[in-house]
């Protein structure tokens, strides 16, 4: 952790200028006297989710695993089988109505009593088995028995989250539950040890006599220091015990009780986020309804939480639920933002839902968590969070209606929701799950939340993504997003793709609101989604690239946008390739494809030979070229006589049924090449997209525009170079160049500074000059800061082992003027601080 906050100190002098022989590639002129849209301090935030171990064995400092005997639970209606366990088969997807497939299963620990050993040290025939028959609470229903039939000595011993990290001369908060139905007469010693086997704290229990439960608390103060340490409960004697709700805290953030482990919590506050996201993610809706996260049951004394079998596939305590998540909240100064399940089940999963005439519930629910967090103290909620020891109300400020859901049905909650929720607290913003275009499928709309995981291409291709997106009435929170896919665990090319579309975020502040990177917390020993923005271990914490190009964005936020163009010589992209035609989980017919070329040749496809279908069940008759599922990616290429490049190409287009419009393919090579997707995204756009594999982003521009069924439609694309041209019976409708630049520039003024900040990504190997105008300043100071972030391969990663491998450097850089050339290092995420007088 050290590493990490301190990483930024090393103040360089100059380099990454410009040597006098470098001539600029490109021009970036920024006016200062042209104000862009606010970007608003809710920019940066986080995501939290119980997913990788990020809270139990990360973010939360419970030290003990499975520390109430709960981990073998199975959730009511669930099957366990072998190290799987499958969803109840009775439940139904509300929008398909089929029942889960059966082989939906999630991954269980077979072990009978996961994190805990046993050993017999002394004597013969001691037991130790889990137990319903005496339970600790409601909460916690299953205990452990141990029994020594004649007299013994046993070590019951937990490992923790792959290992305890103890340290010498610090205390560890003991409570442990024990109940003495069977006499156990004896001696108890609770121990610390090392992985090597050396004692790091060694002290007797004197157990109490008692049948009824009984809480032992204390402090266990180590005298040596091991980071896979664990903790031990030696019995000696003869009979039998009961052991539940067995915890161990070290020191905690801010010195919480039931608080959070430092180091991570420190990494998270290095951040200054915004705002924070609980409790997901997916387990906001479990993998069926019954699996969902409750927040009532994460609230009050932990030994009181039954914890839930995670939709992550392991079993979660909620120690860090939703009190502690808010309280956190409060210590980091961030704004709290809870996500309420809409009594819909994970749509990726069984996609179960409520009946209509149980919503009320749900949404009473949200309405007390509400309350929990913002009421005065007099509210049958707000009394409990004044229990839990917090008079004063928490900083809620967001609501998301759900996770990742869609179709009619939740379209319409969502409403019962907001009507609902609104009425009582106006001035909290509520998000719907939808994603761009969303807007206009409910009443009403605070925020949407669009997702993307994706390869570097994607973002790399959609920086202006944002730019054409519909204005007014909404705002766009990107809540969850990441590059995930073809850079390894998170390497620098990944980070360098996200810091591009993040300048595609701030620079449409006034509509992108908000954004949280996705998934938040690793431990490196259950790494259950591809790529996390934290990784740790039981004693390190690293942050990887895409952790400082959030830490970059967040601490040179603006105030407010300048108006910068981008001023670059294209690099002539000539497409070329293959046609095809198709349609996404909609039946189209095509007839007359026709492709003029430049020397007036007309080259006609024959409609009914020489197509190889790469989706769905095709057939022609009559010139006609028919298309029908299974499968939603429905096409075919055209075998041409010879590959496209700048061409008119048309067609006839009629649509049978579905859910869309037309797909035209065109400078196809195999699966990467072109698409016109003609009312696309639920029949509502129309765009050009870059298609590489299942990759698709779109290019920049996109119309609204509605496919009617049964209706013959002329459709023509031009081609010229990089540049494409759509037309519409006769009429031009869309016209869009493909994104060849792998530069990319935002600029903003901090107005507390009194500096420009100018930040400029290099996704490529070789330095890139640019010359620098800043017009509308009244004085340039000549040094200022560059803060880089860079290594010299792209495929660079930080691991626990080598965590500063890629991390920003701060140079002092004394070349500043009005006018000024500089040398953006090759693979680079540059943050320029001028001192600017306006
Ligand atoms: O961030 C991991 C998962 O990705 C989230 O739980 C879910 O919302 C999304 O599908």
């Amino acid at each position: 952790m050290k590493q990490l906050l301190t990483s930024l100190t090393a103040l360089l002098l100059v380099s990454g200028g410009c040597t006098p022989e470098e001539e600029p590639e490109a021009t970036i002129r920024i006016d200062l006297a042209r104000r862009g849209a606010d970007i608003p301090t809710s920019m940066y935030g986080i995501f939290f989710e119980e997913i990788n171990h990020a809270g139990d064995g990360g973010l939360y400092a419970e030290l003990i695993q499975n520390r109430g005997f709960e981990d073998s639970s199975v959730p009511e209606g669930y099957t366990v089988k072998g190290d799987r366990i499958f969803p109840p088969a009775d439940r139904t997807n509300h929008l398909t109505g089929a029942r889960p497939h059966p082989d939906l299963s999630f991954r269980w620990n077979p072990d009978p009593i996961p994190a805990w050993r046993f050993e017999q040290l002394e004597g013969s025939g001691a037991s130790a088995e889990l137990t319903r028959e005496y339970p600790l609470n409601e909460a916690s229903p299953t205990a452990l028995k141990v029994t020594l039939p004649e007299k013994g000595r046993i070590a019951l011993s937990n490992c923790g989250f792959w290992g305890m990290n103890i340290e010498k001369g610090k205390g560890y908060y003991l409570r442990m539950n024990t109940s003495n139905g069977n006499r156990f007469e004896g001696r108890a010693i609770l121990k610390l040890v090392a992985e090597d086997g050396t004692e790091l704290c060694n002290r007797p229990l004197a157990i109490d006599p008692d049948r009824t439960w009984c809480e032992y608390t204390g402090q266990l103060t180590a005298t040596g220091s091991d980071p896979h340490a664990r903790f031990v409960i030696e019995l000696e004697g003869t009979g039998t015990l009961l052991l539940d709700y067995v915890s161990l805290f070290p020191e905690t953030f801010r010195n919480r009780i039931n608080g959070l482990r430092n180091d991570i919590a420190q990494t998270l506050e290095a951040l200054h986020p915004a705002f924070v996201r609980w409790p997901g993610g997916c387990i906001v809706e479990g993998i069926d309804l019954s699996n969902r996260i409750e927040w009532k049951k994460t609230i009050g004394d932990p030994k009181n939480r039954p914890g839930i079998y995670d939709t992550w596939g392991y079993r979660a305590t909620m120690g860090f639920g939703y009190h502690e998540f808010l309280q956190f909240c409060e210590d980091i100064g961030a704004a709290g933002m809870f996500v309420c399940n809409a009594g819909i089940g994970c749509q990726g999963r069984v996609g179960d839902a409520c009946r209509e005439e149980d919503l009320d519930a749900f949404i009473q629910d949200a309405l007390d968590a509400i309350d929990y967090a913002l009421g005065d103290g007099t509210t049958e909620w707000s009394r409990k969070r004044v229990e839990n020891g917090h008079p004063e109300p928490f900083p809620l400020q967001y609501v998301e209606i759900g996770n990742e859901n869609w179709g009619p049905v939740y379209e319409k909650r969502y409403d019962r929701f907001y009507r609902a929720i609104k009425a009582k607290y106006p001035r909290l913003t509520l998000i719907s799950t939808l994603g761009l275009g969303g807007q206009h499928r409910h009443e009403r709309v605070d925020m949407i939340d669009p997702h993307w995981y994706v390869a570097p291409e994607f973002f790399l291709s959609s920086s202006r993504l944002f730019d054409q997106q519909e204005r007014g009435g909404y705002a766009v929170y990107v809540g969850e997003y990441a590059v995930n896919q073809q850079v390894g665990g998170g390497n620098l090319l990944g980070a360098l793709a996200e810091a591009a579309f993040l300048s595609g975020m701030e620079r449409n502040s006034d509509l992108v609101k908000m954004a949280s990177y996705a998934p938040l917390l690793e431990n490196v020993n259950d790494r259950v989604w591809p790529t996390n923005l934290i990784c740790f271990d039981s004693h390190r914490v690293m942050g990887r690239s895409s952790y400082h190009v959030q830490k970059m964005y967040a601490e040179n936020r603006p105030d407010y946008n300048t108006a910068t163009e981008f001023e670059q010589p294209r690099n002539g992209v000539q497409v070329s390739g293959r046609i095809g035609l198709g349609g996404w989980n909609t039946d189209n017919e095509y007839r007359e494809l026709k492709v003029t070329l430049p020397d007036g040749r007309v080259i006609e496809a024959d409609m009914e030979r020489g197509w190889t279908p790469k989706g769905g069940t095709w057939s022609a008759a009559d010139g006609t070229l028919s298309q029908e599922g299974p499968g939603v990616m429905r096409w075919s290429i055209w075998d041409s006589p010879e590959e496209f490049s700048d061409c008119s190409i048309s067609v006839k287009a009629r649509k049978k049924s579905g859910d869309e419009g037309f797909i035209l393919y065109f400078g196809m090579q195999g699966e990467t090449g072109y698409v016109l997707n003609i009312g696309g995204w639920s029949n509502q756009t129309t765009a050009f997209q870059h298609m590489v594999g299942t990759d698709m982003p779109q290019i920049p521009n996109n119309i609204a525009q509605q496919v009617e069924t049964g209706r013959w439609y002329d459709i023509r694309i031009d081609i010229h170079g990089d540049s494409f041209t759509y037309s519409l019976d006769g009429k031009r409708m869309l016209e869009a160049r493909i994104e060849q630049s792998r530069q990319y520039v935002v600029s903003g003024y901090d107005e507390t500074t009194g500096e420009e900040v100018i930040k400029f990504v290099n996704a490529t190997e070789k330095p890139f000059t640019a010359r620098i105008e800043l017009a509308g300043a009244e004085s340039v100071g000549r040094t200022g800061k560059a803060i880089v972030l860079t290594s010299g391969d792209p495929s660079d990663e930080n691991s626990l082992d080598n965590p500063e491998k890629v991390v920003p450097e701060e140079r002092v850089y004394k070349g500043f003027s009005d006018r000024f050339t500089y040398t953006f290092d090759p693979w680079s995420f540059t943050v320029l601080r001028i001192k600017v007088q306006k």
